[in-house]
């Protein structure tokens, strides 16, 4: 039996979002982390389609699969069986039309195990997708502003916002997000000032990434939180621990010392 204690509601968050609490979000994709975060007080783990790029290595978030993503979602709810666990539902399985996009959502909760699910963009397929959801009892969470899984239309990896229609066009996705019944929405790079007033226009609360101070609360991919890239710092993300250092030197006196003799030695034979 889950601690319903513990668990979140995705209608509490609204209310946080009234009385000025922020919330916090991680990504993770596998029990071990998940178990970790489980352990602390963040607010919700993000099962983000971003596992395409951090775990198996693709360029972009395209490649993710239905099938991998809820086999990330078991391990994932396996580690933190109590935690407010949100599932990303990858590229094509919901872009295709009202019924199978559904049913992919359906599949992510019967199967992954989660507790919500997150679709990107504000196309009418998605809204609608959203609207059945919702009055089935399905918490969404939205996506606006830099939208990996649309990235070729976009343009690339660039800011949103920056122009008076980008900002209006914003603000109306928002809007009709809400209006659909998602419960929060993803906010991803989009112009500090611009998020801050739709995050102010809206009731739901904005989950920023890259998008300023004033969303109501963050959402960091794990490996750029972590710093298990060496490679990688992007501007909006900060890096809390340097774990590719860390991991590297462990595994490089491992090695060392299989070589020299060191180890194993007398506390660790039998
Ligand atoms: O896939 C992901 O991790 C995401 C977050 C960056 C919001 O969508």
């Amino acid at each position: 039996m889950p601690n319903l204690k513990k668990i979140q509601f995705p209608r509490d968050w609204v209310d946080r979002k009234t009385n000025g609490h922020r919330i916090s979000v991680i990504t993770a994709y596998d029990a071990t982390f998940s178990s970790l975060f489980a352990s602390t007080e963040i607010d919700a783990i993000l099962v983000g389609d971003s596992l395409a790029m951090t775990v198996q290595g693709h360029r972009t978030t395209l490649p993710a699969t239905l099938d991998e993503m809820i086999y990330h979602c078991k391990m994932v709810r396996r580690g933190a069986p109590d935690s407010f666990i949100i599932g990303d539902m990858p590229f094509g399985s919901y872009q295709t039309g009202v019924e199978p996009g559904i049913s992919a959502c359906f599949r992510m909760i019967k199967e992954g195990h989660v507790d919500a699910v997150k679709l990107e963009g504000a196309e009418a397929v998605t809204v609608q997708i959203i609207k059945q959801l919702t009055a089935a009892g399905v918490p969404v969470m939205g996506h606006i502003g830099l939208t990996p899984q649309s990235y070729l239309k976009i343009g690339g990896y660039r800011v949103q916002g920056k122009t008076e229609t980008e900002a209006q066009r914003l603000a109306q996705e928002a809007a009709t997000l809400e209006e659909a019944g998602c419960f929060s929405l993803v906010m991803e790079l989009i112009v500090a000032q611009v998020a801050s007033e739709i995050t102010n226009k809206i009731r739901i609360p904005s989950i920023g990434i890259g998008s300023g101070i004033g969303t109501t609360g963050q959402v960091l991919v794990m490996h750029d939180l972590l710093g298990m890239d060496p490679k990688f710092q992007a501007r909006h993300a900060k890096k809390y621990a340097d774990l590719a250092v860390i991991i590297r030197r462990a595994a490089e006196e491992y090695h060392q010392e299989v070589h020299s003799g060191v180890f194993p030695g007398e506390a660790q034979s039998f």
